[in-house]
């Protein structure tokens, strides 16, 4: 359920016209949907009424600090992977105390700035972490509230660059090791186990791997009982898909039944780490047709986006719907839809039946709102895009578009080059 939607010939996010939006602030842009980012939250949270739950938004699909803020009003906690992402959250508003952090690679001041604002829980991917961890948390004169991820080596059956849940992945500790770091994390004087964590993968469109891995964990924590090592936290991380072109993710009822039902029974609250599923189809990017160009074998259209502004298509051969912004029912085609980059990768679609479009036309690349602006780069110098929402009939800039200047800004020259 978005709010990207048709009237008469033109798509509106909510009651704004897209094409007015292009007209006042050019192209290409992020645009999200403030209704359809509400929305999404409280079906989620609905989903879990029955389960004492924290619902911590997954930063990394889009942390734009409109996008945050709206999380944290609705009473929703976080799952960053860094620094900037806890500033982010921070400043957004979130709780420290309705705050996780994952990662495997987190940094000794990363560390130390998590300590020292008290979030919930670290969720450890290895044992020197853990170590570390408590020295830090030594050194700081605090304790820290951990949990062990652990890679429950479940196939999420998703893209393999991001399935995360298998033992071949980095993520995590196996199963089998798992009870021997709580051991040692029972046995360091900074820190208190609080938890137990797994995020198997993204855009995973069965239950039965979340069921699968959520078996795993309950296996664990039944041995840890039996040490007299208390759980409180069951974290299941985020991964639920979304639909693109003709997948069909379970709904949230069904996939909220797989998780609750095994809780029964359990005295333990249960934090999901959802990002793709909140934000995903909440958020479209807006570029406009340069050229078209036909060759012996391919037709292309040449956009004003390219991988730098939107990589899923370059990087994982992802799917985005794209759709006409003025519909003028003309005839298809089948093109490539490519961008200005210096790379055969640098497309958007390929072999796509796509309408007869031509110079200036504006196109909507739908299901953008999650793993778009967030993985963007200058790369070829192309200027970082702006970000926009809409709420109601009004459009709001959220992040300026950049211009030569942020291009360059802190770069200088050594001594030995200036003139
Ligand atoms: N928790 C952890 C620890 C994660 O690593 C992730 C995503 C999430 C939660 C949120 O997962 P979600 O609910 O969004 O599936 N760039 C890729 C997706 C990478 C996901 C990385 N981790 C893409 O564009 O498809």
């Amino acid at each position: 359920m978005h709010h990207f939607k048709y009237r008469e010939n033109a798509l509106f996010c909510e009651d704004v016209s897209i094409q007015d939006i292009s007209a006042k602030i050019g192209t290409p842009f992020y645009l999200y949907s403030y209704a359809t980012l509400k929305r999404h939250f409280q079906v989620f949270d609905a989903a879990f009424e029955d389960v004492s739950k924290l619902i911590c938004y997954s930063a990394k699909a889009n942390s734009n600090l409109a996008v945050l803020k709206i999380f944290a009003d609705l009473g929703c906690g976080l799952d960053i992977v860094s620094g900037g992402e806890l500033y982010r959250g921070l400043m957004a508003g979130f709780s420290p105390d309705r705050i996780v952090y994952s990662g495997v690679g987190k940094r000794a001041d990363e560390i130390d700035y998590a300590l020292e604002t008290d979030i919930l829980m670290f969720n450890v991917e290895s044992p020197v972490e853990l170590e570390l961890i408590n020295r830090r948390a030594a050194s700081l004169r605090k304790r820290a509230p951990v949990a062990i991820r652990v890679n429950p080596d479940v196939d999420p059956k998703t893209h393999p660059y991001i399935s995360t849940g298998l033992k071949k992945n980095k993520f995590g500790i196996d199963t089998d090791a798992a009870i021997e770091s709580y051991r040692m994390a029972g046995s360091l004087e900074h820190v208190d186990v609080v938890g137990i964590d797994c995020h198997i993968g993204s855009q995973i469109t069965e239950t039965k791997p979340f069921e699968a891995a959520l078996k795993s964990l309950k296996n664990l924590i039944i041995e840890l009982k039996q040490m007299g090592t208390d759980i409180k936290y069951l974290d299941m991380g985020g991964g639920l898909g979304i639909t693109y072109a003709d997948e069909k993710p379970p709904p949230l009822s069904e996939y909220a039944a797989t998780m609750t039902q095994q809780l029964k029974g359990m005295d333990l609250k249960l934090i999901l780490e959802p990002g793709r599923v909140l934000v995903g189809n909440a958020g479209i990017l807006v570029a406009k047709v340069l050229y078209r160009k036909s060759g012996e074998t391919k037709n292309f259209v040449i956009v004003d986006a390219g991988m730098n502004d939107l990589l899923r298509p370059t990087l994982y051969n992802a799917f985005h719907a794209i759709e006409p912004v003025v519909n003028s029912n003309a005839n298809q085609i089948v093109a490539d839809v490519v961008g200005p980059i210096c790379e055969s990768s640098d497309f958007l679609a390929v072999d796509r039946n796509i309408f007869n479009v031509k110079s200036g036309d504006l196109l909507a690349i739908m299901s953008a709102g999650a793993y778009g602006y967030v993985m963007s780069s200058n790369y070829c110098s192309r200027l970082r895009v702006a970000e926009v929402m809409v709420k109601d009939d009004r459009f709001h800039v959220i992040k300026t578009r950049e211009n030569y200047e942020d291009l360059v800004r802190g770069e200088s020259l050594p001594p030995f080059l200036e003139v």
